[in-house]
């Protein structure tokens, strides 16, 4: 497999300052090094730089113009057979890897399917958001939800059918996007659900899904996905999250489903990690996703049983 690595050092979709140091940090804990020893190919095209964007440019103009310099970047990585990985940076920066990986799969013909990992709904509008942090909003707009303008490239394709989107690892919703999840009929994995039933079986009813589509995978791992004693580097912290071994076993997942083709790794705050723990274990994860595993097997425990 050839790797994309693409820096989005985007820091205006979110009012706590630090996620722009995201990529280097990512970078310093060995995330590319990691990813060759694992026998793939990794380009790293360096950080992505918006387009005439003012400085002390913010809200959603800002972002909007990040997000195209990504979504153009992710979209030439797909042509070309690459599978990009974008750092942020943010979430806001997903609005431009989902749309380039949208306008690609418009192109092929392939559905489109993303795994949203995070204790967040990212479903807010304008009109809902408490905070006004875009990062709380990229699914909405990615979504069609109105409020939204100027921010893709034009023409823009149609929008992410929000049933293709699945929210795993849910445990913060604002009154407004609850609405909205239930209303666009997003699918869900909250973690009620990981309580009762673990990562495995509600896992894998996705990655039955997505086989079934034969889709493209979108993965969209935010760091407080991960439980914050984990991945202390973060912004948005909500307690109750991921541990670090249903994370890779998540991951693990993920590579055995052959299904993967682009990866958001977002809300690395390097600002307040504890000597750069929360970037080695997101490099980690991403090994894992991308086939380490802890001893050569073919088969599941279960199915070696
Ligand atoms: N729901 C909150 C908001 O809209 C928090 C969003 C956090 N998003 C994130 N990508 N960390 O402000
Ligand atoms: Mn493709
Ligand atoms: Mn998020
Ligand atoms: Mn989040």
């Amino acid at each position: 497999q050839c790797i994309a690595l693409i820096g989005a050092p985007v820091e205006v979709g979110t009012s706590e300052p630090g996620a722009l140091m995201g990529p280097a940090a990512l970078r310093t804990a060995g995330l590319v090094r990691t990813l060759r020893d694992l026998g793939h190919a990794v380009e790293d095209r360096g950080d992505v730089a918006p387009e005439a964007l003012p400085p002390g440019a913010t809200g959603l103009p800002a972002v909007a113009a990040w997000a195209k310099a990504l979504s153009a970047e992710v979209e030439a990585a797909l042509a070309a057979g690459t599978v990009p990985l974008a750092a942020g940076g943010d979430h806001s920066l997903s609005l431009g890897s989902v749309d380039g990986a949208m306008r690609h799969c418009a192109r092929t013909g392939q559905p489109l399917m993303v795994l949203w990992l995070d204790a967040h709904a990212d479903f807010n509008t304008p009109e809902t958001s408490p905070s006004g942090n875009v990062h709380g909003m990229p699914l909405a707009a990615l979504c069609g939800e109105p409020g939204f303008s100027g921010l893709f490239r034009q023409p823009a394709p149609p929008p992410l059918d929000p049933r293709r989107v699945h929210l795993f690892g849910l445990r913060s919703v604002d009154a407004g996007e609850r609405a909205l999840v239930r209303a666009r009929q997003v699918g869900v994995t909250d973690m009620r659900a990981i309580d009762e039933f673990g990562v495995v079986a509600p896992l894998r009813r996705v990655l039955e899904q997505a086989a079934t589509a034969g889709a493209h995978l979108h993965v969209s791992l935010d760091i407080d996905f991960l439980d914050p004693s984990v991945a202390p580097a973060v912004g948005t912290a909500v307690p109750g999250g991921a541990t670090f071994r249903e994370a890779h076993l998540i991951m693990e997942m993920l590579h055995d489903c052959g299904l993967v083709r682009s990866l958001d790794v977002v809300e690395l705050n390097p600002f307040l990690d504890e000597r750069g723990r929360s970037a080695r274990v997101l490099v980690e994860l991403v090994a894992s996703l991308f086939g380490r595993r802890i001893l050569d097997r073919t088969a599941s425990p279960l199915e070696t049983l």
